[in-house]
């Protein structure tokens, strides 16, 4: 049987764990949302390592065999220590800038991230391996955590606060654009009207999936769990974490 723990700072995790469950769909996930800390993009790496070690102790305490840290923030600031930390293993996300670098026409690519995750260490290698190239134009989704936790995804408000991040990236000539924070794939819908036709999103989520489910081979972890499901938990309220789970 495999229980899988997963987290971010509120509900964009759900993004990543619809992902997985497409590939793995028997197993048992506990799901947690620190929406009482959200949002991470702007607090210190001591703040959201110190969570970090809060949440997986729960985690391990509900017998996870494994935490997808569902959070491009979380993981560029803590996931080095909980690796040290535990004995379990964590998959981790991080900005797609990779395959994003390899399919770029025009070569220009547009990251939309947390400030947090465009000033990390890790993210900042990653872009020098990879990127060095093309021309990468970078832009925080500045209010897009706030409106996937409002569950505001539609309508006039949104609207504005999504095209002023996404506006100067496509202004930019970009042709790809990696959805670096797991809750903006909630608003891609959006995102993908107000783009030309020839844009391409790229979300890490399918290849995190993957990895997951290596990872959990390479460990001879019995999958198919014989209570699957989902349990949700958030360290605020849970309503909107709810309400987001029915649409995935
Ligand atoms: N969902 C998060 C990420 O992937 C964090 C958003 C936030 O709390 O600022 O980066």
């Amino acid at each position: 049987m495999a229980r899988i723990g997963i987290f971010d700072s509120g509900s964009g995790g759900l993004s990543v764990l619809r992902e997985i469950r497409k590939i793995l769909p028997d197993e048992r996930y506990i799901y947690w949302s620190d929406n009482a800390h959200c949002p991470y993009g702007e607090k210190s790496p001591q703040y959201i390592i110190d969570r970090a070690r809060v949440i997986s102790d729960f985690m391990l305490s509900k017998g996870v065999s494994a935490v997808v840290v569902a959070c491009n923030t979380a993981t560029a600031a803590a996931i080095s220590t909980l690796r040290a930390e535990y004995s379990i293993p964590f998959v981790g996300m991080e900005p797609a800038v990779k395959p994003a670098a390899t399919g770029t026409k025009s070569g220009v690519v547009g990251v939309l991230a947390t400030a947090g995750t465009l000033k990390a260490p890790k993210y900042l290698d990653t872009r020098g391996k990879y990127g060095s190239h093309i021309r990468i134009e970078e832009q925080v989704g500045r209010g897009f955590v706030e409106l996937v936790e409002n569950l505001e995804l539609e309508g006039p408000h949104a609207e504005a606060v999504v095209r002023s991040s996404l506006e100067p990236l496509l202004a930019a000539g970009a042709d790809t654009i990696v959805l670096g924070c797991t809750h903006y794939p909630f608003l891609l819908p959006l995102m993908k009207r107000m783009a030309p036709s020839g844009v391409n999103f790229i979300d890490p989520a399918p290849a995190v999936a993957r990895r997951l489910k290596d990872v959990l081979s390479q460990n001879g972890t019995d999958l198919s769990d014989s209570d699957p499901g989902v349990e949700l938990y958030a360290s605020g309220s849970d309503e909107s974490l709810k309400k987001l789970f029915t649409l995935i």
